[in-house]
């Protein structure tokens, strides 16, 4: 059986938040499992099960050299006994390019590195494997990845009833299944991460009812995906500082916790509101910049 206890919903007692009239959470959804963790597992685990019970004994998926989601389907693959295929964006790079695609590789991960012109035609590529593999979607959002992030919704409302929940919005499908889990009137806020957020929006709409409202904040990018600032690596530091059993990263979840307290500094969240941050993991991503002094 694939199940995984509930992640731990805390407290964020930080002392520079202490004159907010705001009360922080933290989903730790980043303590979920060492290998899987955040909203990969909540993504991979409605697939997991799903292609067990087809009887699949291989699963296929696609990602960029630093995928935080072909890491944890490599991961999920050893765990749960499936042999994985990564279809990897860039002909240049090879397992030993960077520690991401050397850790799929050592978790038993076929890597397959394609073209950057022909990964456009990567579901055309997986349709030659014919075979038996179970594919899973770039960043691995489907029906049943929503399902997934659901069932996070449903632990954080056994235990409270946020005013706001927030997360990092990269493909937009994390977000839409916290939305898909709203209840009452407990509204969602993405933050993007990359700049080219035209594709952020259809992407969640395309999960999430029509009459749904949802707010991305699109302040908090950082110039783009994967790039940072002075000021943000300065922020995440500090906080960490703070805070030290949390650690964050500079790609997603900096940012997003970036934008939580400047929204918290500038009175954007009701007063005496609860509001929730998603931690969704992806250390395996941090930078080492974040540990120097
Ligand atoms: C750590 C982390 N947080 C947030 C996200 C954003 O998730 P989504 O692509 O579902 O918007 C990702 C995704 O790729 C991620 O790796």
């Amino acid at each position: 059986m694939i199940q995984l206890p509930p992640s731990p919903l805390q407290r964020i007692n930080d002392p520079f938040l202490a004159k907010y009239p705001v009360k922080l959470y933290i989903k730790r959804d980043d303590l979920i499992h060492p290998d899987i963790t955040g909203n990969k597992w909540r993504k991979l685990k409605y697939n997991l099960i799903d292609a067990r019970e087809k009887g699949y004994k291989q699963l296929m998926t696609f990602g960029g050299a630093f995928s935080n989601h072909i890491y944890a389907t490599a991961a999920a693959g050893r765990i749960f006994g499936f042999e994985t295929t990564g279809l990897i964006r860039g002909e240049e790079l090879n397992p030993m390019s960077n520690e991401t695609l050397m850790y799929a590789k050592l978790n038993g991960m076929d890597l397959i590195f394609l073209p950057r012109l022909n990964y456009g035609f990567k579901d055309k590529i997986t349709r030659q494997y014919k075979t038996d593999f179970y594919v899973i979607p770039e960043g691995g959002t489907n029906e049943l990845a929503i399902k997934g992030v659901v069932e996070m919704m449903n632990e954080i409302y056994d235990e409270i009833t946020p005013d706001y929940v927030c997360v990092a919005a990269g493909t937009g499908g994390t977000l839409a299944g916290i939305i898909s889990g709203l209840r009452g009137d407990t509204e969602a806020i993405g933050f993007a991460v990359l700049k080219d957020k035209g594709l952020l929006y259809p992407a969640v709409a395309k999960y999430v009812p029509e009459d749904r409202e949802f707010d991305i904040s699109t302040d908090y990018i950082f110039g783009n995906y994967g790039k940072t600032t002075p000021e943000l690596i300065d922020f995440i530091k500090g906080f960490e500082k703070r805070n030290p059993n949390i650690l964050l990263e500079q790609v997603y979840t900096g940012k997003m916790m970036y934008g939580v307290y400047d929204m918290i500094q500038k009175g954007l969240f009701r007063e005496n509101s609860t509001v929730v941050v998603i931690h969704t993991g992806g250390l395996s991503g941090r930078s080492r910049e974040l540990d120097a002094r």
